[in-house]
């Protein structure tokens, strides 16, 4: 029994594959056990403080929604209406909320901002996504690529990821197809790559599990012969609008259309997105594009967002039963939980 007690969970790397296996393993069985309408309930009387400085819609809601089934009570902190980072240091924050609530979430900016929470909290802290790193959408992707791997073990599935590979979910990527012995393809503009020493620190990780990490800028060659093909927004949450206009012209041939899906030479190959996506013009911003660049869609077309090979509505669905097996895990049953 692998026993996350009263851990935090704010990076992968942190985390050992043992202890990532047995969150997904734990994650399948509350939804098994939510399916089946049998869920046992571990985290009753508990409270948890919901921080978030960046907006959200997934994450938010399946914190909420995993609270709620598993018997714990929410309060939700948005990036207005708090005092945090205004008036009150999250060194102070975190030594109030410590004394309130039996756990907390932070979704923000600087990775160092959820470990210094962690470090004066004196509770668990569970990392929503930072600049650097969105580690429970990780467990989301890892499920859900299990789920449609067609019987494959992680160390069996290829993918790539297109795009930014330097945002939150190139690193977290890198870092769980590090862990799990994944063959990972970062296809992006030079520029974009994950930074030097992160790579360093997943390749001495690949040593022991057996990952193959390809960094890449040829499209055809990264994408040769995957399971799975992932691409993220080019400008990230916090990050200035003057840079839209540089990764559009940058970017623009690493959108994942039926061009790429076909240069995969796979055709079950299936599209992931951790969302939300640019795809079409039904949003603010996607108008905005439209007017200002004259695309409809930009990391991912249409065409591939609505087609069968998609599955961007499981995956979605999959972070609220990974991001409830951590709560379960860390806060749940003291000296763990068999699974
Ligand atoms: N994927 C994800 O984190 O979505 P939200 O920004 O809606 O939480
Ligand atoms: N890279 C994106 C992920 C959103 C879930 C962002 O940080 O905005």
């Amino acid at each position: 029994c692998v026993n996350l007690y009263h851990r935090h969970f704010l990076k992968l790397l942190d985390y050992s594959p043992e202890e990532i296996r047995y969150l997904l393993a734990l994650a399948a069985n509350l939804k098994k056990a939510k399916y089946a309408g049998d869920e046992p309930r571990h985290l009753q009387g508990k409270n948890i403080a919901l921080i978030f400085e960046k907006t959200s819609t997934r994450t938010r809601c399946a914190f909420e929604v995993a609270a709620f089934d598993q018997g714990a009570q929410v309060t939700y902190l948005g990036p207005t209406g708090s005092q945090i980072g205004i008036k009150e240091s999250m060194k102070d924050t975190a030594r109030v909320l410590g004394k309130m609530y039996d756990a907390i979430e932070y979704r923000g900016y600087g990775q160092q901002i959820v470990e210094e929470l962690a470090r004066y909290a004196g509770v668990p802290v569970w990392n929503g996504l930072t600049d650097e790193f969105h580690p429970t959408q990780i467990l989301a992707d890892l499920m859900t690529m299990q789920e449609h791997a067609g019987g494959k073990a992680l160390n069996q599935i290829k993918f790539a990821y297109l795009g930014d590979a330097r945002n939150n979910m190139g690193n977290s990527l890198m870092v769980g197809a590090a862990k799990m012995g994944m063959d990972i393809r970062l296809v992006s503009p030079k520029s974009f790559q994950p930074r030097e020493a992160l790579v360093a620190q997943c390749r001495a990780v690949a040593k022991d599990t057996g990952a193959a990490i390809t960094l890449t800028e040829h499209i055809d060659e990264g994408v040769a012969g995957v399971d799975f093909l992932y691409t993220d927004v080019w400008v990230s949450m916090g990050e200035p609008k003057n840079t839209w206009a540089e990764r559009v012209a940058l970017m623009t041939p690493y959108q994942v259309n039926m061009a790429v899906v076909a240069a995969t030479g796979n055709p079950q190959v299936k599209f992931m997105h951790c969302l939300p996506a640019f795809h079409d013009e039904q949003t603010v911003i996607g108008r905005e594009i439209e007017q200002t660049y004259g695309l409809k869609g930009l990391e991912v077309s249409d065409e591939v967002f609505e087609s069968r090979h998609s599955i961007v509505f499981d995956e979605a669905e999959n972070r609220m039963h990974t991001i409830k097996a951590v709560m379960v895990a860390t806060l749940g049953v003291p000296g763990g939980l068999y699974v």
